[in-house]
């Protein structure tokens, strides 16, 4: 019996989840810097808050129908030319974003259940969220909040240099080495014709 050929692209679905959850990252990164450190007036920061947790708790789910969605969809080979220390270092970062994408927004919805205050998480204004069983009950809330704050903090910073990294390593193969790693999780676009190469002087053709 032969296998099926290898995909060639992402399915749209995966596509459609990376550039998703790759904009949710983004925004959460920007927003937490805003909400966390800026001078901004009390009811803004509060509002913020509140966006950053519903995009955050979206980034999960997303991040989840993503790894469901992984396990049960081959993704594209690698390229043949790939050497084999860079396929152990792409593999390692990949299962580290997997880690991160679940994670961070994991203790950030910990570190709200956890905080003394009890502000209760609504999606989007409009969805009553459940804090995490076990928070309500611990006897020592702000201890545990601010350990979780450093971590969800720490957390973010290594996300957003793994995402420098990849976006590097993404524009490194298609505008160095100029190979389909890019172009298979680009949304519906046709694979640009290869440039011929140059020809040495004096060929006939
Ligand atoms: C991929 C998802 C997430 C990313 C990338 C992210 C990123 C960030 C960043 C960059 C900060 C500022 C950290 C600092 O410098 O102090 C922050 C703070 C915060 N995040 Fe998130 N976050 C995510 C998910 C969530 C979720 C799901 C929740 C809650 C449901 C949440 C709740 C908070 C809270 C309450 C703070 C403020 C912590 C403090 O006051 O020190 N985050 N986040």
């Amino acid at each position: 019996m032969t296998s099926p050929a290898a995909p060639r692209r992402y399915t749209a679905v995966a596509i459609l989840l990376h550039w998703l959850i790759a904009l949710g990252i983004l925004a959460l990164i920007a927003m937490g810097l805003v909400m966390a450190h800026a001078d901004i007036p009390p009811m803004q920061r509060f509002q913020l808050y509140q966006w950053h947790k519903s995009v955050g708790l979206t980034v999960l789910m997303l991040a989840l129908l993503r790894l469901v969605w992984r396990l049960f969809h081959r993704p594209p080979p690698l390229p043949a030319t790939m050497p084999a220390a860079e396929r152990r270092a792409a593999s390692a970062a990949h299962l580290v974003l997997y880690g991160l994408m679940l994670g961070l927004p994991l203790v950030g919805w910990a570190l709200v259940s956890a905080s003394p205050f009890n502000i209760p998480t609504v999606l989007y204004g409009v969805v009553p969220w459940p804090h995490l069983p076990g928070f309500a009950e611990l006897s020592n809330k702000a201890a545990v909040e601010g350990a979780l704050k450093l971590v969800h903090a720490y957390g973010a910073w290594i996300l957003g240099a793994l995402v420098v990294l990849h976006v590097a390593a993404a524009l490194r193969h298609h505008l160095v080495l100029r190979d389909d790693t890019l172009w298979r999780m680009l949304p519906g676009l046709r694979r640009p014709q290869a440039a011929p190469l140059p020809q040495p002087s004096g060929s006939a053709r």
